[in-house]
């Protein structure tokens, strides 16, 4: 008998994705008939819009989409893509600079394999986006965190990077706005983030994948436009998920200098060949169209989002920062810690979400899951009724911890 692992120890190093077990276990839950409110979910809860869908139907009726296309993508959604990514962010590149990718989650993980020898170390602000340290160590990669919390409104400062910067470092991972904790980056702090990259010959991966969900008065600013000195070394990930309701069509990309797009698709050519193309005509339909869908949604959830956060503020023991993009609020529930709460003391943020789900019925994901125990994420991307008596009941529940 083999004493060999069953698994390789490069593939048991992934963890399970914290969130969508959290959304799992609720809809588990509810599946078992129990009026669970999920704030896990990381998706408009609006339909993909018709004009997309018909585009869809239209490309699988005709023979051409039946075959295998060029692995990088279609030559005419990569050449709206590079004429979108122009539109939105000022950004020139080429149809050659664009790889589609089989959503977002494959651009970051193609990114960082082309990226990063074993040792390279990128440097990811904290809270993060789950995904980033699993596709970081599955290329080799060590990940140094930089650490943000509520008082700076979960932004990192230059002096912050600076301090993390080693002679390993290779890459800085730039979300804006962010997930978890819907961040925006100023154009001034963007810029300034930027041209420190661009000083030590830092890569930028810069995920945008929020780019048109931004609220108030805050603006997105492409790292890649605001500082041009930066276009050899940087790679933007962006998708149809978030600005069009697609997060099941499974359409993103990747746009980089074009030795790293080339090496990028060699690999996506061994591994899943072309994206659906029906999804890929879906997404031409998406990109080359106007933005009214996605205004539609932004309105829905600066609505929700106000909504959110101060009812969130109103709980004793909660602080949540304003988020200023994307669809989560990220509030603090250190205070909450300890405390006791219907015969139990949760510890841990995580400890915490268990128990208001089993109590109250409501699903949010722990902290744990994006590198800062002592937080819960809730996405907003829910009915006004369903937010506004989720939240209640997590008030009422949170009231009795003493
Ligand atoms: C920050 C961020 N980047 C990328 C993605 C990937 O999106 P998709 O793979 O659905 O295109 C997500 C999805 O949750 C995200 O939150």
């Amino acid at each position: 008998m083999s004493t060999r692992p069953r698994i390789s120890s490069r593939i048991s190093a992934i963890s399970e994705s914290a969130t969508l077990a959290v959304d799992a276990k609720a809809k588990a839950m509810k599946a078992a008939g129990r009026p669970v409110i999920g704030f896990g979910a990381g998706e408009p809860d609006f339909p993909t819009p018709d004009y997309i869908v018909e585009a869809a139907v239209a490309a699988a009726r005709d023979p051409r989409f039946h075959k295998y296309t060029p692995a990088g993508g279609l030559p005419e959604l990569k050449q709206a893509i590079a004429a979108k990514t122009l539109r939105d962010s000022g950004y020139q590149v080429e149809a050659s600079q664009v790889l589609v990718t089989n959503g977002g989650k494959q651009a970051v993980y193609e990114a960082f394999a082309t990226l990063l020898d074993p040792g390279d170390e990128v440097l990811v602000v904290a809270p993060y986006w789950t995904t980033y340290p699993e596709a970081i160590k599955l290329a080799g990669g060590v990940q140094v965190d930089v650490v943000t919390d509520e008082t700076t409104g979960y932004l990192a400062s230059v002096e912050q990077l600076e301090a993390a910067r080693t002679e390993r470092t290779k890459v800085l991972l730039f979300v804006s706005p962010s997930n978890p904790t819907g961040a925006v980056y100023s154009r001034e702090q963007t810029e300034a983030i930027g041209r420190w990259a661009a000083d030590h010959g830092l890569w930028v991966v810069t995920d945008e994948i929020y780019e048109h969900l931004v609220y108030g008065g805050a603006e997105f600013t492409s790292i890649a436009t605001a500082v041009p000195e930066l276009a050899d070394r940087v790679v933007i990930v962006n998708g149809v998920a978030k600005t069009y309701a697609m997060t099941g069509w499974r359409v993103g990309w990747l746009i980089g200098p074009s030795d790293v797009v080339k090496a990028a698709t060699n690999l996506q050519s061994h591994a899943t060949s072309n994206v659906s193309n029906v999804a890929q005509m879906a997404a031409l339909a998406a990109v080359s169209g106007d933005l009214s869908a996605v205004a539609e949604m932004r309105e829905a959830f600066d609505r929700r989002r106000q909504t959110m956060v101060r009812l969130l503020n109103e709980i004793p023991g909660v602080f949540c920062p304003e988020p200023k993009g994307a669809f989560y609020a990220y509030p603090s529930v250190k205070e909450l810690l300890g405390k006791e709460l219907r015969g139990r003391r949760p510890q841990s943020s995580a400890e915490l979400a268990e128990l208001i789900l089993e109590e109250a019925e409501v699903a949010v994901v722990p902290g744990e899951a994006f590198g800062t125990p002592g937080y819960f994420r809730l996405s907003y991307a829910l009915g006004d009724d369903d937010l506004a008596e989720g939240v209640s009941r997590l008030a009422k529940l949170l009231a009795e911890a003493h």
